[in-house]
């Protein structure tokens, strides 16, 4: 497992501008994106800190999820999408044309907005990854598993189902073997898009206090749309409007005592 030395300095709030290296789980530098002629970001800069939770927040459609997937590089999959700018991993620009975008992806893993599991029982969901990097012994594949799923805070309501289809989960659920599904690999990073955006209250509740634990192992970036979730289970909150970052600080500053109008506008729910 990604070991994080979780030391209480890590609860105190973060300068973000000055976040030291062995904090830092990666820098985004004069990140521009366009989708064809349209330029959606425009020069983000900004750290996440290690081992801690940042929330994406913002009025649809300023940029939330296309930011969040630059992480992964899923936005090479969209034709006419052109990138440039740096993210920094490790000391490397992930867009450097000599990365390994599979690597990059087992790093970085995601979780989308609808749970989205495979048509396959809960057990070989979880353990697709595993598969797919060559683990064949069984006796592997079920530990492996069952760390995942507790982990993701599911063991105890599947432990007598494993075989049976993930469909016959409810969404929360199936929401949370996505998410074990994600880590069953060990990933670094986790990007959550609005992962409980489809789930009934209860469900994302329990999602939240998941994402709370998560964070003992992984660097969780997340995008919400609800200011309510972000002010609870993140640490550091970033504000996007029309593809620009605006402001960037720890969630309890951003909250209280934002520096920029439009930040101040929007948490105030003048517009979304
Ligand atoms: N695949 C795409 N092709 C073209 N434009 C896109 C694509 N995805 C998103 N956009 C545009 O990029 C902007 C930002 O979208 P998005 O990142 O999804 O916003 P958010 O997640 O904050 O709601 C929007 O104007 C959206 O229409
Ligand atoms: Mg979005």
């Amino acid at each position: 497992m990604f070991s994080f030395d979780a030391s209480l300095d890590t609860l105190k709030p973060v300068d973000l501008s000055a976040l030291p290296e062995n904090k830092t789980a990666l820098s985004i530098e004069h990140l521009n994106l366009h989708y064809g002629e349209k330029k959606v970001l425009n020069d983000i800069n900004m750290k996440i800190a290690k081992g801690q939770v940042t929330a994406f927040i913002g009025p649809s459609g300023c940029g939330k999820s296309t930011l969040l997937q630059c992480i992964n590089r899923m936005t090479d999959l969209v034709s006419g999408c052109q990138v440039d700018g740096e993210i920094i991993l490790h000391g490397h620009n992930i867009y450097d044309p000599r990365i390994d975008i599979s690597a990059l992806r087992r790093r970085v893993g995601m979780v989308f907005q609808r749970p989205n599991p495979f048509p396959k029982s809960i057990y070989e969901n979880v353990v697709y990854g595993l598969r797919l990097q060559g683990m064949k012994q069984r006796r592997q594949l079920d530990d492996c598993a069952e760390s995942a799923l507790r982990g993701a805070a599911l063991w105890d309501e599947v432990k007598d189902r494993l075989h049976e289809s993930a469909f016959g989960l409810s969404g929360g659920q199936q929401q949370r073997l996505v998410i074990a599904r994600a880590i069953a690999i060990e990933p670094e990073i986790l990007l959550l898009d609005e992962p409980t955006s489809a789930l009934d209250p209860i469900s994302t509740l329990t999602i939240e206090e998941l994402i709370n634990d998560l964070k003992n192992h992984y660097t969780v970036i997340m995008v919400t749309h609800n200011m309510q979730q972000a002010a609870r289970v993140s640490d550091n909150t970033a504000f996007l409007y029309m593809g620009e970052l605006i402001e960037y600080a720890s969630t309890n500053d951003l909250f209280t005592t934002p520096m920029k109008k439009q930040t101040e506008d929007y948490i105030t729910g003048r517009y979304g």
